[in-house]
């Protein structure tokens, strides 16, 4: 059996770039950087906090809630990164909870305690 090919995935938000298999999930993927500001949801597609919006590149979708994808919305790229796999290198931007998570953890007013 042949291996999931592994593409590039670029975060605009924080500039920070990682790999993920076409077996992956953008959201696994990107909890593979090791950041501790990745919020931990529901990765099923049901709660919204992992919401990004393509910018460039190709995805598979999985389903995912009305609610926090409309029609419109994914006809603009976003999806919810815990029900999307890579299938090209991308460009990504983080939006609402997740993009607060990872921009908080760039500011320079939080304490670093380590
Ligand atoms: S983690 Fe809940 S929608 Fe992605």
């Amino acid at each position: 059996m042949e291996a999931p090919m592994s593409f590039s995935v670029a975060i605009g938000n924080t500039q920070e770039r990682y790999p993920c298999r076409t077996d992956q999930t953008l959201l696994g993927g990107m909890e593979q950087l090791g950041r501790k500001g990745i919020p931990v949801g529901c990765r099923g597609g049901g709660c919204g906090v992992c919401k990004v919006r393509i910018e460039s590149g190709a995805v598979r979708r999985e389903r995912m809630s009305r609610s926090h994808v409309s029609v419109a919305e994914e006809a603009q790229g976003y999806v919810l990164a815990c029900r999307a796999y890579p299938q090209s290198d991308l460009q990504l931007q983080a939006v609402a909870a997740l993009a607060r998570c990872l921009e908080r953890r760039l500011s320079p007013r939080s304490p670093t305690t380590n």
